[in-house]
């Protein structure tokens, strides 16, 4: 949530902190600005997108080899022009970027306000900048130490950067709960939310930890404090990211390209972990604690948005496969309860960006309460990635469309792996089934290709229902889940009320809502329910609904009862949602397209959930 840049060094930092800001726009666009510094500061803010910091910001002059640029999704205040970052001190020397919220801001803004200080924002990041004001006036302190006493007073979480007038020569950035990775060139340095806007400079970066605060300068030095003043020395690391991974590829949105990369994700996700030939699974980061795992008493999944909808089938592939119980809970609501976790359960958070403020905080509590904590994550070096106990990468590659795709089917890529390898050994799955799941999951890449194809079909019934504005989705059993899915990715994109149902529960209320207005998508692959999804479809019809179901190639009978069928390969039970969400996906981008709203940048929402 919220965009962070800065560069320092020999170019000119304008047009390099624009292009980050355009990469960083997944995490926040309700507006954006700029502040270069040349002699003087020069600060450009303008709500919306960054392409309208861009038009407004043609007739000012920003020359300047040091600048910082913020992308905002608004917290505290409402989106315009003045709550936009950057925000100025109150003697116009500083100016600050923040992502992030600093829950004490209303205390500090009284005491502030108290001692002379106005604000012109309802935002809590002018807090900050008049807080290290404060302490450089009182105590004539370097930058980096005023910043670090001002953060020894805020409680909260920031990823902050700050520069200043009167040291021209130097940034000063720092971090607690949101993300700031400092990227190292040839006398030059970025700060950004992430690595996107770094990777076209330099592959050498440093992810900074909670607490620590980095000043680079012009001469190509750098030093990281902690908030304890304490000097810290961290390694660098080579960033794996490629450019291209980063641009749409000739596709018209990014989703659609994520939608259309799956079949090549999940062979990633795959990729050294399974071997159906010799028989053998392996996810690499459950063998240290293999014991702990496969004797865990108890399975806790925790997440958020689609990464929860994941945990889902986790649950019944867990069960199935595996034996073991598992419980799925909400992030946000688990880290508000006393939960209660005992030092045999584990834990596993699941998350693409692994920045999400809900996630990290119950991956701490877990490990407060003694739980084992396994991360599954798909941004390298997040911050859930680093402070799990072990874990697994989904290798999906970055995920730019706000509304997840293929973060979905490589995380149940990787939990389907971690079910299989931990059924097997715990003997739970005889030898015939365990060897054609193993034959089965090696050709879903295969499988999704085929689904894809079938995209002109899809795209014409998006035609057919685009302009309804409820929609039901029904599955049951592993694809109920994916029922909540195919909701969410609606909703998220085209602003279609849509609720995902298990297919039995429909009569228990939603039928209430069935006419001829309704559409109902009906995922009706299930061979272990399939009598009873056919029935649910005739309740459907007989209350005029318009159904359209997704069905396993050749059915015939499911077809003829439905206005709109669309074919999937046929699979083992437990990886069909790998399947099934394909459809669903592409309905919902066709629909969005149609309804002519921006796909990879839904109102209000953001990619990266960086607070509660
Ligand atoms: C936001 C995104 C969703 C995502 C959720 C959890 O709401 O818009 O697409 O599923 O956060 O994010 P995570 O990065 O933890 O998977």
């Amino acid at each position: 949530m919220c965009g962070i840049v800065a560069y320092i060094g020999k170019q000119q930092s304008y047009p390099i902190i624009l292009e980050g800001l355009k990469r960083l726009e997944y995490r926040g666009y309700d507006s954006a600005g700029v502040s270069i510094l040349n002699h003087e500061i020069k600060t450009v803010k303008k709500k919306g997108k960054v392409s309208e910091l861009e038009a407004a910001a043609i007739s000012t002059n920003l020359e300047g080899t040091v600048g910082i640029g913020h992308t905002r999704w608004a917290t505290h205040g409402k989106p315009d022009d003045i709550n936009a970052h950057p925000h100025v001190s109150g003697n116009g020397r500083l100016s600050l970027i923040h992502n992030g919220i600093i829950e004490n801001y209303s205390t500090l803004k009284k005491a502030l306000e108290k001692i002379g200080h106005t604000f012109t924002s309802e935002t809590d990041t002018e807090v900050l900048v008049h807080l290290i004001e404060e302490y450089q006036n009182k105590e004539n302190l370097r930058l980096d130490q005023a910043v670090r006493r001002a953060l020894e007073k805020a409680v909260g979480a920031y990823a902050i950067v700050v520069i200043d007038r009167e040291n021209p020569d130097i940034l000063v950035g720092a971090r607690k709960s949101s993300p700031l990775v400092l990227g190292i060139g040839d006398d030059e340095f970025f700060l950004a939310s992430d690595a996107s806007p770094i990777i076209k400079y330099t592959n050498k970066a440093i992810y900074l930890k909670d607490e620590e605060i980095v000043t680079v300068s012009k001469n190509g030095e750098y030093e990281i404090i902690n908030l304890y003043n304490e000097v810290q020395h961290p390694a660098v690391q080579e960033l794996d990211l490629k450019l291209e991974e980063l641009e749409k590829e000739g596709y018209e949105h990014f989703m659609l390209k994520e939608i259309y990369q799956q079949p090549v994700t999940i062979h990633e996700s795959m990729r050294g972990r399974i071997n159906a030939e010799d028989g053998w699974v392996i996810v690499g980061g459950m063998q240290q604690y293999m014991n702990r795992i496969m004797n865990a008493k108890r399975i806790i999944m925790a997440a958020c948005g689609t990464s929860w909808h994941s945990a889902l089938v986790a649950e019944y592939l867990f069960e199935e496969l595996a034996g073991i119980p598992v419980e799925v809970e909400y992030a946000s609501e688990f880290r508000y309860r006393n939960p209660i976790i005992n030092q045999d359960d584990v834990v596993i958070v699941i998350s693409q960006s692994g920045e999400t403020a809900d996630t990290l905080a119950a991956l701490e509590l877990a490990k407060e309460k003694g739980a084992l904590v396994y991360g599954i994550v798909n941004v390298v070096g997040s911050s859930i990635a680093r402070n799990t106990h072990c874990g697994s990468y989904t290798h999906a590659g970055p995920e730019i469309g706000v509304a997840s795709t293929k973060a979905f089917t490589s995380q149940l890529t990787v939990l389907t792996l971690m079910a299989l390898n931990l059924g097997y050994k715990r003997g739970q799955i005889p030898e015939n089934t365990y060897r054609q799941l193993l034959y089965a999951m090696e050709d879903i890449p295969a499988r999704v290709q085929k689904v894809l194809e079938q995209d002109q079909k899809v795209k014409y019934i998006a035609g057919e229902i685009k302009d309804y504005n409820n929609a039901l989705y029904l599955g049951r059993g592993y694809n109920f889940p994916v029922a909540l899915e195919g909701a969410l990715k609606l909703k998220e994109i085209s602003y279609i009320h849509a609720e995902g149902y298990p297919a039995a529960e429909m009569k228990h209320g939603p039928i209430a809502l069935i006419d001829d207005k309704m559409p109902v998508i009906v995922i009706a692959t299930n061979k272990s329910a399939y009598d009873k999804v056919a029935s649910n479809i005739q309740e459907v019809k007989a209350r005029k609904g318009t159904v359209i179901s997704i069905v396993t190639e050749g059915d015939t009978k499911i077809r003829e009862m439905s206005d709109y069928s669309i074919e999937i390969p046929e699979t083992e039970e437990p990886l069909t949602p790998l399947l099934s969400v394909i459809p669903l996906q592409l309905l919902a981008y066709h629909i969005a397209v149609m309804r002519g709203c921006n796909v990879d940048q839904p109102r209000n929402l953001a990619k990266s959930v960086t607070v509660e």
